[in-house]
């Protein structure tokens, strides 16, 4: 065994008062130390985002994969093109510490799997031929939800000047397997045993950066809900409610005050034995969705080499529509 999981990822800042209100409205639990802030979903005893304050500009640190086996991990690295690091400053001194080909730092721990979430009431679905719901309404109103909480950090998605390359090094040193693809421009990776369909995702990108993580919910509904309240108060760009070919899984995307992305998912796929899954090489119109509304500009863009800043916050009503703003309370 190898990579069985995504336990966080960890980020430089510029702001950590400005990260703290994000991931505060995005349902996280914040535990702020110093200039550390570290942000947990609610039933979970470990972090899911960590956010270290006082950089001139938001740049990924580093990914946190839950592993075993270290000592094979290490001594596979350098023949693939990577190396084992020494514990970097101010952080934790455990697990294994490497790079990539291409310099992306990952923290590899042997860490406890996550609690299984308890299943809740199945989402139903009135279909043609099978009513599974008779003589009362789906939705309550608005103000009979609460605010939805993620249940766990699914997957984390990063830029790589390589993407093929980034692939043959976590499959062949970190021994995670290949879910799919997109040519050369997107590729998603899992665990080889009882997987999301993706745990650690790279887009191709002229360097190294953070994309997005996703946090699962428990259905569509809390997608769009979750997403919905998430963007009223970040204010910036979101892409959403769709649903994606690679993964299955329905999505709403609400950009962080980085222009990179948070992402709330539900309804992944589930690989239980990688030796029995075959890996497609999807075209390029399924990259992204298979249905949703326009790609922001912006979606694939990385801030962390650009010279340009990231998007301004708006505020939640400047220059919408009255039913807009109405829709956002
Ligand atoms: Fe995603």
């Amino acid at each position: 065994m190898a990579v069985l999981g995504a336990l966080s990822v960890t980020m430089e800042v510029p702001d950590l008062e400005v990260g703290i209100n994000f991931y505060v409205d995005a349902g996280l639990i914040a535990d702020v130390t110093s200039n550390v802030a570290r942000f947990r979903c609610k039933d979970q005893n470990r972090d899911s985002i960590v956010l270290l304050g006082g950089a001139p500009k938001k740049r990924l640190h580093h990914v946190s994969l839950r592993a075993s086996d270290l000592d094979s991990i290490a001594a596979r690295v350098p023949g693939e093109g990577g190396r084992v690091c020494s514990v970097p400053e101010g952080c934790e001194d455990r697990g294994l510490w490497i790079e990539d080909p291409n310099g992306m730092l990952i923290h590899l721990v042997e860490h406890p799997a996550d609690i299984q979430t308890v299943a809740g009431a199945s989402f139903e679905i009135n279909a043609p031929g099978r009513l599974v719901r008779k003589g009362r309404s789906a939705m309550l109103p608005r103000a009979s939800y609460s605010a939805i909480t993620p249940l766990r950090l699914g997957h984390i998605l990063v830029f790589s000047p390589d993407v093929a390359r980034s692939v043959k090094f976590v499959t062949l040193a970190l021994g995670m397997g290949l879910a799919d693809h997109a040519q050369d421009v997107i590729a998603f990776t899992c665990a080889k045993k009882d997987s999301d369909h993706h745990v650690l995702a790279f887009a191709k990108s002229p360097g190294v950066g953070f994309h997005h993580a996703s946090f699962q919910v428990k259905d569509p509904d809390e997608v769009g809900r979750a997403g919905s309240a998430l963007l009223a108060k970040a204010g910036m760009g979101d892409w959403g409610f769709g649903r994606h070919t690679m993964g299955s899984n329905f999505f709403h995307y609400i950009q962080d005050p980085w222009g990179s992305w948070f992402e709330y998912y539900s309804d992944m796929d589930h690989i239980a034995d990688h030796d029995l899954w075959t890996p497609t090489n999807y075209a390029l119109e399924d990259s992204l969705a298979n249905w949703g509304p326009p790609v922001p500009h912006d979606f694939v863009h990385n801030y962390e080499l650009s010279m340009a800043d990231a998007p301004k916050a708006v505020s939640a009503t400047e220059g919408t529509p009255v039913l807009t703003s109405l829709m956002h309370g």
